[in-house]
């Protein structure tokens, strides 16, 4: 689903978001620590694309003046819902490429998980950095940190469940996206061209048990933002030779593996 030129709105997901995308709760701990931390000081810091609140509520809770944008009203209703019933923080449905927010109301600005989802991100950073006071910070995390085989899989259903509806492939020359971890890089690139100072935080383990089937099947279901231009018949189609490579690479999918993911959350501090 697609809205406000080019972004990906996530209605469709509110219903199952929380349950696909848990963090463990060591996972969680460590990511509080770590961004309440860097956010001290600073004052309110603006999340864009906020969702349910998996990384504001918990920050929220911990002590950190936040507010929150999304584009998706239904993934704002989960906050809610996840709070107790009403929102804790200022939350309000908005485009991060036009922030109904006057220059310098914030002083910290987090994107998790949501620049790869719009196309021009570089607008969105453009925005943040206009309502982050001068020498506010960014808290990034542009996503990718899975565990090694569920980056593999998540690659290799891309592959064939795009060639099997005859779409471009992944990173196509069309694609200015941010998706896929080897775009960190233009990121960094766009925020230093804009004086802002890159500092990779320290790394947080982000382990799951789970089977290889479940990772295969919450991309068959298209419970991912890739696969939703994707008809039902491709995704299953694909799957069935996802299944059939996975077996091949790692043996029996249905056995309980332990999947070692990592965190990479990037901290960009801006000028004076
Ligand atoms: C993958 S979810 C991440 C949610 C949250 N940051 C987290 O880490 O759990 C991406 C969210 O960004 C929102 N989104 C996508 N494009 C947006 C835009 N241009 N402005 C605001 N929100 C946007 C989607 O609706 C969705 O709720």
């Amino acid at each position: 689903m697609t809205t406000a030129e080019g972004s990906v709105a996530f209605d469709r997901a509110a219903d199952y978001y929380d349950r696909t995308r848990a963090l463990p709760e060591a996972t969680v701990r460590a990511t509080v620590d770590l961004l309440a931390g860097e956010l001290a000081g600073h004052g309110r810091a603006l999340e864009i694309g906020v969702g349910t609140g998996r990384i504001a509520l918990p920050l929220h809770r911990a002590g950190a003046s936040m507010a929150g944008v999304d584009l998706s009203a239904p993934m704002l209703q989960r906050l809610g819902h996840n709070a107790g019933g009403t929102a804790p923080f200022p939350i309000a449905v908005a485009d991060a490429t036009r922030l109904p927010f006057a220059d310098h109301t914030f002083g910290a600005g987090i994107a998790c998980h949501v620049l790869h989802l719009v196309a021009d991100w570089e607008l969105a950073i453009d925005e943040l950095l206009r309502v982050v006071r001068p020498a506010g910070v960014l808290l990034v995390d542009p996503g990718g940190g899975w565990p090694t085989e569920h980056g593999q899989i998540t690659t290799r259903f891309q592959q064939e469940a795009r060639a099997q509806a005859a779409l471009p492939g992944v990173g196509a020359a069309a694609d200015r996206t941010l998706a896929g971890l080897g775009r960190a890089a233009d990121l960094d690139a766009a925020i230093d061209a804009r004086d802002g100072r890159l500092r990779l935080l320290p790394v947080v383990a982000n382990p799951s048990t789970k089977t290889l089937s479940a990772v295969i099947g919450e991309m068959e279901a298209g419970q991912r933002s890739w696969n939703w231009q994707l008809s039902p018949a491709d995704l299953r189609r694909a799957g069935e030779r996802v299944r059939t490579w996975a077996q091949d690479c790692w043996g029996d999918l249905d056995a309980e593996r332990e999947l070692a993911g990592e965190i990479q959350w990037r901290a960009y501090d801006l000028p004076a």
